[in-house]
């Protein structure tokens, strides 16, 4: 039961962030929408959790990849929601192009954000979980970050090093009552992928086809409330990665 808690959602404005959000709000959570820069979007996002689900929603404009920012903001929420118990580390980044050819700042963007950024996250959302004795952290990974991926070599490797951060968190957390889980999607179709439908990797796919926000979505709300699960990549990914 996540009815009255509060999450918090990183990327919530669009994609898979967004069908989250909705998931999360339609349960009954309280949501906390961290953005980028769509303002408007955020907002409507917020707009529709408070109209169909009646909980309360905020938008706020942040990037994960600043450690004082997400401070700020978590001290923020914390005014406005009064604690938290969910966070959904979700936002994320790709800039894809071969090794031999990638610039060094391409490399530290997507660490910064996919990797850096779950920690600032995490690193600031803590001491809240700690004083509750209760916490659900939820990574989304990829399955690039299990199998690797040509042509995505820094993305891969901030996937792979959010399932390393997972697990230690999982370790280091659950005496104090605090979960923390990943998610691994495959080809989910957002506008992360929307140039991604030639991609002869799609072909490969057991279940035969890319897989839906939603689909993601399920996968985070069943680990809300998986009470004896921890540590774990749940792969939602229609096979591709077995
Ligand atoms: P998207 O590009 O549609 O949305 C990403 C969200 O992250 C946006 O709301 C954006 O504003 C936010 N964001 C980006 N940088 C940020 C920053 N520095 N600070 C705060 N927010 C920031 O992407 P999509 O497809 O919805 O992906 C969501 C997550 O799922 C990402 O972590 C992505 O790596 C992961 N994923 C997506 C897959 C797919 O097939 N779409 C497959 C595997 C993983």
């Amino acid at each position: 039961m996540i009815s009255g808690k509060t999450a918090v959602v990183t990327g919530g404005s669009r994609g898979i962030g967004e069908a989250i959000v909705y998931k999360l709000a339609s349960l009954g959570a309280n949501v906390a929408v961290i953005y980028a820069g769509n303002t408007a979007a955020a907002e409507n996002v917020c707009n529709k959790c408070k109209q169909d689900y009646g909980v309360e929603a905020k938008a706020y404009k942040c990037n994960v990849a600043d450690f004082e920012a997400v401070k700020d903001t978590v001290a923020k929420l914390k005014a406005d929601f009064g604690t938290a118990q969910i966070l959904v580390n979700n936002a994320g980044i790709t800039r894809d192009g071969l090794l031999a050819m990638m610039k060094e700042e391409d490399f530290d963007a997507v660490v910064d954000t996919n990797l850096k950024g779950a920690f600032n996250m995490i690193r600031h959302m803590t001491g809240l979980f700690i004083r509750n004795r209760e916490g659900c952290i939820i990574n989304i990974t990829s399955v690039a970050g299990i199998v690797g991926n040509a042509g995505q070599c820094n993305y891969s490797a901030s996937k792979a090093g959010l399932i390393g951060l997972t697990k230690s968190v999982a370790k280091e957390l659950a005496p104090k009552g605090i979960r923390c889980n990943a998610v691994a999607p495959g080809f989910i179709s957002t506008d992360m992928t929307e140039n991604q439908t030639d991609n002869p990797l799609l072909k490969m796919i057991p279940l035969g086809k890319m897989g839906g926000t939603d689909d993601v979505a399920e996968a985070v709300a069943y680990l809300t409330t998986a009470k004896y699960v921890t540590g774990e990549v749940l792969r939602v990914d229609g096979g591709i990665a077995m």
